[in-house]
């Protein structure tokens, strides 16, 4: 292995213990802590998990964490009416939807339902537009975590062609849009592609969030290139556990790259740090505070 190992654990504590000071701050000037509401619909096994570590890591920061577990069984109706509530609670400046959500209701109306000021995952079609146009967005916690990281390995992104896989909403098309966003020269590939590993082997920052164990070989890697691995794959593994994998090729990719995100411990721990951060600037811009620089 050659490539630098990129610490997301490391930098995403080291940003949360910054958080940690700027909700004690906030907690001394307003008087009450950020509040974060979480709200999970069924038991399905990866969201609990989810949901969970989101909650320690809010009570850790020094933020309100409320957690609302709603049957799988619940209505469209009455999901939409806690998010009414949510939205007038004057204490809960996060408000964050677990997905998926059950097939009985329709995911981009409850995203809407949600006051674009409280939409800490960034979903909300105004939050996307403000990202697209410019403006003060709440941005994807996922993506953000993934300029955090690259910022940290790369400093100026000026001039860096960068290839996104993936053209998610919650992901790869913020993600493209930051990185212009940051002068860089953007292609977005998927699916439908043409000769992917030829795109790749141009990109200075290759990020890979297409949710398959291992695509990104070694061979499509520019030598030198940054390389941040989005993707959390379980796979059958020696031992009959199955272990966690993502979307690149970590051993192959590591003897071409300059720097490698790992799985787990690299893009994961940033997301929720990302989390707390976008309920801090939240918290922040209702009662208005001028937002810290984190
Ligand atoms: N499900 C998987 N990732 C996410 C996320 O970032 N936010 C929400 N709300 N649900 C998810």
């Amino acid at each position: 292995m050659s490539a630098r190992r990129i610490d997301g654990k490391g930098i995403a504590e080291a940003l949360r213990a910054r958080i940690a000071d700027g909700v004690a701050a906030f907690r001394e000037t307003v008087g009450r802590p950020p509040g974060l509401a979480v709200v999970l619909v069924g038991e399905d096994p990866a969201s609990s998990v989810y949901v969970r570590s989101k909650g320690k890591a809010t009570g850790a920061a020094g933020m309100r964490s409320v957690e609302h577990r709603l049957a799988d069984s619940v209505s469209e109706a009455e999901l939409l009416a806690l998010i009414g509530e949510l939205n007038r609670d004057p204490g809960i400046d996060g408000i964050l939807v677990q997905l998926p959500l059950p097939g009985q209701i329709d995911e981009q109306r409850v995203i809407a339902a949600i006051d674009p000021a409280k939409d800490v995952d960034g979903f909300h079609v105004e939050n996307a537009g403000r990202l697209a146009v410019g403006g003060e967005a709440l941005v994807p916690c996922t993506p953000l975590g993934c300029l955090h990281l690259l910022k940290a390995e790369l400093g100026d992104l000026t001039g860096k062609d960068a290839v996104v896989i993936g053209r998610s909403n919650i992901v790869g098309k913020p993600m493209a849009l930051l990185l212009l966003a940051e002068s860089c020269t953007v292609t977005i590939a998927h699916s439908r592609t043409r000769d992917l590993p030829e795109l790749c082997r141009r990109a200075d920052i290759l990020v890979a969030a297409v949710g398959r164990a291992e695509m990104v070989r070694g061979a499509w890697v520019k030598p030198g290139a940054v390389v941040i691995d989005v993707g959390i794959n379980r796979i059958a593994g020696g031992d009959g556990k199955g272990r966690l994998v993502g979307d690149v090729a970590f051993d192959e990719v590591a003897e071409v790259a300059a720097a490698i995100t790992p799985v787990p411990g690299g893009v994961g721990p940033m997301t929720i740090a990302m989390l707390l951060r976008n309920t801090l600037v939240a918290a922040h811009r209702r009662e208005g505070l001028e937002e810290p620089r984190l």
